[in-house]
């Protein structure tokens, strides 16, 4: 298939945290030097977090915002696929042009029929992690709630509140309402996460929740429209460049990650075909990058991977690495690498390249065990997000010399790479079956080499 120049999609490669929101705003920033830049988002919501760096060495959090909105020069699009929160994505857009210095540079457009998750969601999220135990890990963002609504034929969307349809609304609380009643709850009493609050807040009175979307109607109604035109015309000038920012992991996908700590996106490249109303094929896009980790994954959970790790090693790596959820502050399990896995998320995300970051994380003496496949009743095979199986399979590994870290934090191009470095970049490509677009090796902006 002919791919559409100027276009590349960012997805993670495993089961989140990779560090691809750092990867986005690299490209974004080279990008819109030379030209206008449309940054897409099309899955998930307040569930994502990514820490932005100033210079001066402020941090502020992005969750729904597109990493590329403190860049002149682009438009940051809120796909139909997402689920937003409008409070907590006013207080996000507060602080972005705080940080901007009065201004945001770039052109914020929401779809009018991405769909609302609203404090109901939270709450009823809230009620159901005391009841079942596939609630327990979520973010408590009420993502799971939002998208089922969906599912359940009943969404409020971003147009119901620009036009503030406010017998929707109404039904829609009678819903929660007696959902959580059900439950043995009130929802007006339940107390829910907000993003300019450091303490839970409760939910309120039907009167008090609909006169909080009314300001917050007003406020957001600059920034929904229907984003069909816009996005077909850039689309087809192939001078304009395309970023597309998926949010969470192949790996957290409800149909391709391991149940239960699975969230609700489409977190394949395919969530933007639906997301753009089928005007953009994934298929052409012409840079599809896995994002993964180099030497180790993370996963937050209770989901049990085959590939478990020496507990003193995993600890001296959640430190390094600050393995720490962004959003919900929780410590990640840390595991060895699993080429099986990475190859079922490289085939699953379409990806036909990489992103390894995370170079940096690596010991002196301590050689980096790489998990090739697996054995189940004495015969090889392959990975599978099913709990049940995994718990039956016999990771094989084998072990790579690691390389000096001073060395690869230092580096600046290829040739600066350690021998050891290179070798394992060239077995792991080509044990996933694609090639490597880029490595980061530090924390640091500019610590990035393109391959
Ligand atoms: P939800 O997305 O809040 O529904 O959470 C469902 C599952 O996805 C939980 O196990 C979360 O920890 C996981 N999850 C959601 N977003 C992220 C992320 O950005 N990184 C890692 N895990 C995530």
């Amino acid at each position: 298939m002919k791919t559409r120049k100027n276009s590349f999609a960012f997805f993670g490669g495993a089961y989140g945290d990779e560090g691809k929101g750092r990867i986005v705003d690299k490209y974004v920033s080279d990008w819109a030097k030379k030209g206008e830049v449309v940054v897409y988002r099309d899955n998930g919501g307040a569930n994502a977090g990514h820490t932005v760096e100033f210079e001066d060495g402020k941090r502020i959090a992005l969750h729904q915002l597109p990493s590329g909105v403190f860049v002149e020069n682009t438009v940051v699009i809120l796909g139909k696929g997402m689920v937003l929160h409008p409070a907590d994505l006013l207080e996000e857009i507060r602080q972005v042009r705080q940080a901007s210095g009065g201004k945001i540079k770039a052109k914020i457009c929401i779809d009018e029929m991405a769909v609302l998750s609203l404090d109901t969601h939270r709450a009823f999220e809230a009620v159901l992690k005391e009841w079942q135990e596939g609630s327990k890990g979520a973010t408590g963002r009420g993502i799971g709630p939002a998208y089922a609504d969906v599912l359940l034929r009943h969404p409020l969307r971003m147009r119901d509140l620009a036009t503030f349809s406010e017998e929707k609304i109404k039904k829609h609380y009678l819903l929660y309402e007696s959902l959580i009643f059900g439950l043995g709850r009130k929802l007006a009493e339940t107390l829910v996460p907000r993003l300019d609050k450091d303490e839970k807040i409760p939910v309120g009175t039907l009167e008090a929740f609909t006169e909080q979307l009314r300001k917050q109607s007003r406020e957001l109604s600059p920034y929904i429209s229907s984003v069909f035109d816009l996005l077909k015309e850039r689309w087809a000038d192939e001078k304009t460049t395309f970023i597309f920012e998926k949010a969470q992991a192949i790996g957290l996908d409800p149909r391709y990650g391991v149940y239960p700590d699975v969230t609700s996106s489409d977190t394949t490249l395919g969530g933007i075909l639906s997301s753009t109303e089928g005007i953009i094929n994934p298929e052409k896009i012409e840079t599809r990058a896995g994002v993964i980790k180099a030497t180790y994954m993370s996963s937050v959970g209770i989901r049990k991977l085959p590939t478990t790790m020496d507990e003193t090693l995993a600890t001296k790596i959640r430190e390094d690495a600050n393995e720490y959820g962004a959003t919900t502050k929780r410590p990640r399990g840390i595991v060895y690498l699993d080429l099986s896995a990475l190859r079922f998320f490289r085939e699953m995300g379409l990806a036909n390249c990489l992103v390894l970051t995370h170079m940096d994380i690596v010991y002196p003496n301590v050689p980096i065990k790489i998990c090739v496949g697996y054995e189940k009743n004495g015969k090889e095979v392959s990975y599978r997000p099913d709990q049940e199986f995994l718990n039956q399979v016999t990771p094989k590994y084998i072990e790579m010399p690691s390389w000096s870290k001073d060395k690869i934090s230092q580096a600046k191009t290829l040739a600066d790479l350690p021998k050891e470095a290179r070798e394992f970049l060239d077995f792991v490509s080509r044990k996933i079956g694609v090639p490597i677009l880029m490595i980061t090796t530090g924390p640091k902006r500019e610590q990035g080499i393109i391959f």
